[in-house]
């Protein structure tokens, strides 16, 4: 029995509320679903991988897990999140894709590098790129204040509030070999976060960004209520996040989306409140449990292992004509079942769904 178990992998770092609440929870399912904590300690290529779902909260600070993930996902196994999508993306790009999705979000500009590794010479290595940047120009575009930030950034390191230009050359010309945004300054009335699992639950909450505290209820009218969480759902699905926060700064009744690049979102009972709390444990375990017992795979989402599924196609015609029916069955079951390998799990998923 144990063979068919299925199992979810734990990736975390420091937290210390969320990851034993979840296992709890999962176990007290009881529905033949478990968690653990992975274990690591180097990976061979093509490693199988012993899990249906890994739950990673903590890759963006460990490079060798988002390394171990990648793998995981050419094995079949669902990640939350896709580790490749988390890897590419960025507040730029999320900016650019909210407006061409009708979602409202702060105009933004993206900056060259302040600096760059050694061995980059400017005058040669940089020939791209027009110096001195034009900051009459960003500013004329974005307006004043505004922010400045890391395209990568989170947990509110380099985010900085700006009111002149001689501030943002200052603050700009500290930043390092990160990727600074320039956004447009969104002076919110109101302010929503929202824990958006499984690419379509959408838990909004008030959330007090000055204090970095949620509030347990919201005075949102059904209206922005309703947008919020619309917005929320466009957002989450067109980036194919199953665990994220996004934020929005509401100003005159329009909620701008501030930041939905949170991957690892903060699932700490302390900031979050125990109602809150309970409901993203809950939710969790109802999502891995239900990831567990699908075919879902994040690898279905790329095509590398088109190549190989399409090569043996031809095969399988060309050996029919020749070769006895075993023998093409054998030739052809063979390199599918190498190119899905989430296809193992049929009847884990039947006996679930009935
Ligand atoms: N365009 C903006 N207009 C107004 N306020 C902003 C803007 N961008 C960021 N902020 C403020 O700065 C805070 C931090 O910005 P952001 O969320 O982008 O950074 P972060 O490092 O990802 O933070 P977090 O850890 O909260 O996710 C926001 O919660 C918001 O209060
Ligand atoms: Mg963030």
């Amino acid at each position: 029995m144990a063979a068919h178990e299925l199992k979810i992998g734990l990736l975390v770092g420091r937290e210390w509320s969320f990851p034993p609440a979840f296992i709890e929870e999962v176990a007290r399912r009881n529905v033949g679903v478990t968690v653990e904590y992975v274990q690591l300690g180097g990976t061979q290529m093509n490693e199988p991988n012993p899990y249906r779902v890994i739950v990673d909260r903590i890759s963006h600070e460990v490079p060798y897990y988002r390394s171990y993930l990648k793998n995981a996902v050419l094995q079949g196994v669902k990640v939350i999140n896709d580790p490749f999508m988390w890897t590419a993306d960025d507040k730029f790009f999320e900016a650019s894709l909210a407006t061409q999705l009708g979602v409202a979000s702060p105009k933004t500009i993206v900056l060259p590098n302040k600096d760059y590794v050694p061995g980059i010479k400017h005058d040669e290595s940089l020939r791209n790129l027009m110096y001195p940047l034009n900051w009459d120009w960003i500013v004329s575009v974005i307006g004043m204040p505004c922010i400045l930030k890391d395209a990568h950034g989170g947990g509110w390191r380099d985010v900085y509030a700006v009111y002149s230009i001689d501030e943002l050359i200052e603050k700009y010309n500290d930043s390092g070999m990160l990727t600074m945004i320039v956004q447009e300054f969104i002076a919110w009335e109101n302010y929503a976060r929202c824990m958006c699992l499984g690419q379509d639950e959408i838990h909004v909450m008030k959330y007090d960004p000055r204090e970095r505290r949620y509030h347990e209820n919201h005075d949102f009218s059904p209206e922005l209520y309703a947008r919020i969480e619309k917005d929320a759902r466009t957002l989450v699905q067109a980036l194919g996040y199953d665990m994220n926060t996004v934020e929005f700064a509401v100003r005159d009744g329009v909620p701008y989306a501030i930041d939905f690049m949170n991957p690892a979102p903060d699932m700490d009972v302390n900031s979050l409140g125990e109602t809150h709390f309970r409901w993203m444990v809950t939710h969790m375990a109802d999502l891995a449990i239900r990831l567990a017992k699908s075919n879902d795979s994040t690898l279905a989402h790329y095509d590398w292992t088109k190549a190989s599924a399409t090569k043996a196609a031809p095969k399988r015609k060309a050996s029919a004509s020749k070769s006895s029916a075993a023998k093409t069955k054998a030739s052809a079951t063979k390199p599918a079942a190498k190119a899905k390998p989430a296809a193992k799990k049929p009847a884990a998923r039947k006996k679930a769904d009935g």
